[in-house]
C-alpha cells in the first residue's frame, strides 16, 4: 500500500501546440480512491500513463510511497492497470487469465490456486473459472480483468475508463462493485472517467481537469456545493447549474442581484459563503442557480417574496418524481464552451433570452406557456467573477 504524489507534472507531446498536461499536483492518500474526470482530450489518460510508466514525463515528479519513480520501468512500480479494453486471452480459461500475472512471476501452483480462488470469491467469479472469456457477459469479462489486476496485490491501481464498454445498466452495477472492492482491498486507486456521475459516486475525492489544467480537487460534496469556477459548476451536476450574467445592486436594504427582469435578495448565508461578493468591485457578476434550488412558488406559499421571480414556461419534462421546467429568463446565459459531448446537459446558448432549468416537484401544475412564479433558495445561490469565472470566495 502506498501514497501517490504528483508534483508539477507536465507533458508536452512532440509537435503539439499546447501541453497535454500543465503543472498537475495532487497528493493521494494511502488507500484513497481518487477520480480524474474531465471532457475528452483534457489529459486524463496522459496523466495516468505517466503515473504508470507508459509515457515519459516532460517535467515534474511522480512518487509512489516516498520514492520518485520517474525512471522506473512500469513493471517496477508495483502498480496494476485496468483499461477500457480488457484484453483477456480468449483461448485461456478465466482461471488462467486471472492466474497469468502470478504464472509469469513463477509463483507456486498451490499458491496460485489459492489466490485465484480468493480473488474469484471477491469478484463473484467462482462459477465461471473454467469458462473461456467468449462465454461470459460484458460485466463478467470486466470482473476477470479486475481479477487479473488485483491478484498481484499491487500498491496502486490505475484504471482508465474501465466501464465505458458496458451498457448503461451494467455500468451502474459495476460502478458500485468496483467501489466496494476498492474499499475492501483498500488499495490506493486512481480512476479515470469522463462521466461526472461515475466520478461523484465512486471517488473519495474528485479531480476535475480541463485542457490539461487541474480545476479543482475536492470531495464529491465539496466540488458540488463549492465549485471553484464556472467550468466546475457547469460540469458537475445533471441537469447542469444554470449560469447567468447578472447585476449586483446595493442599497440600504442589503444586496440584491438582478437577472434580466428578475430581482432577488441575496441573504446573509449566501454572502457569508461567497465572502468576496460584498467587496466585488464591479456590478457585473455571474449567478449560478442549481435546478433543485428552484421550486414552483405555488407550492411554497411562505417563501419570501423577494426571492421569487416570474418567467414563462417553455417546456416541462416529467420525470415522475420531478417536473423539469425550462423557463425563460431575460438575462444572458453564460456559455461554458468546451467539449459539448460531455456537457450535453448544458444548454447554454449565450442568448439574451436564457433558458433556466428548474426541478419542480411533481405536484407542480405549471405547464408550457404558463407564467410560473419560481421560488429561489437564494441562500444557495452561487457567485462567480465574470472576467475570470472564479468563485467569489476565498479558497
Ligand atoms: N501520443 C500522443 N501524441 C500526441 N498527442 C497526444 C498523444 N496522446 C494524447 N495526445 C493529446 O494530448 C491531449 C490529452 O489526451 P488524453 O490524455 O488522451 O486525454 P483524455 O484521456 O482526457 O481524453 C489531447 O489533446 C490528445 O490529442
Ligand atoms: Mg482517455
Amino acid at each position: 500500500m502506498a501514497t501517490v504524489s504528483l508534483r508539477n507534472l507536465k507533458k508536452s507531446y512532440a509537435g503539439a501546440a499546447q501541453p497535454a498536461l500543465s503543472d498537475l499536483s495532487i497528493e493521494i492518500a494511502d488507500g484513497e480512491f481518487l477520480v480524474l474526470v474531465g471532457p475528452s482530450g483534457c489529459g486524463k489518460s496522459t496523466a495516468l500513463k505517466m503515473i504508470g510508466g507508459l509515457e515519459d514525463i516532460t517535467s515534474g515528479e511522480v512518487l509512489i510511497g516516498d520514492q520518485v519513480v520517474n525512471d522506473f520501468a512500469s513493471r517496477d512500480r508495483d502498480i496494476a492497470m485496468v483499461f477500457q479494453s480488457y484484453a483477456l486471452y480468449p483461448h485461456m480459461s478465466v482461471f488462467d487469465n486471472i492466474a497469468f500475472p502470478l504464472q509469469i512471476a513463477k509463483v507456486g501452483k498451490e499458491e496460485i490456486a489459492r489466490r485465484v480462488q480468493e480473488v474469484a470469491k471477491t469478484l463473484q467469479l467462482e462459477p465461471y473459472l473454467q469458462r473461456r472469456p467468449g462465454n461470459l457477459s460484458g460485466g463478467q469479462r470486466q470482473r476477470v480483468a479486475m481479477g487479473r489486476a488485483i491478484i498481484r496485490r499491487p500498491s496502486v491501481f490505475l484504471m482508465d475508463e474501465p466501464l465505458s464498454n458496458l451498457d448503461a445498466k451494467l455500468r451502474v452495477k459495476m460502478r458500485a462493485e468496483v467501489a466496494q472492492i476498492q474499499r475492501q482491498l483498500a488499495v490506493t486507486t486512481i480512476y479515470v472517467t469522463h462521466d461526472q456521475v461515475e466520478a461523484m459516486t465512486m471517488g473519495d475525492r474528485v479531480a476535475l481537469m480541463r485542457d490539461g489544467v487541474l480545476q479543482q480537487v475536492a470531495s464529491p460534496d465539496e466540488i458540488y456545493h463549492d465549485p471553484a469556477n464556472t467550468f466546475v459548476a457547469a460540469f458537475i451536476g445533471s441537469p447542469a447549474m444554470n449560469l447567468f450574467y447578472g447585476t449586483l445592486l446595493r442599497d440600504a436594504g442589503g444586496i440584491k442581484v438582478k437577472l434580466g427582469d428578475a430581482t432577488l435578495t441575496v441573504p446573509d448565508a449566501a454572502l457569508a459563503k461567497y465572502n468576496l461578493v460584498r467587496d466585488h468591485a464591479m456590478t457585473d457578476i455571474i449567478v449560478g442557480l442549481r435546478p433543485e434550488d428552484l421550486e414552483d412558488a405555488a407550492l411554497q406559499p411562505d417563501h419570501p417574496v423577494d426571492q421569487v421571480f416570474e418567467a414563462q414556461v417553455a417546456l416541462v419534462e416529467s420525470l415522475g418524481s420531478d417536473h423539469m421546467a425550462h423557463v425563460a429568463l431575460s438575462a444572458p446565459a453564460v456559455a461554458v464552451e468546451d467539449d459539448v459531448d460531455n456537457l450535453e446537459e448544458v444548454s447554454m446558448t449565450g442568448d439574451i433570452q436564457g433558458r433556466c432549468i428548474c426541478r419542480f416537484s411533481s405536484q407542480s401544475k405549471a405547464r408550457k406557456g404558463d407564467v410560473a412564479r419560481v421560488a429561489v433558495a437564494c441562500e444557495r445561490l452561487h457567485f462567480f467573477d465574470p472576467k475570470t469565472g472564479r468563485a467569489l470566495r476565498d479558497t
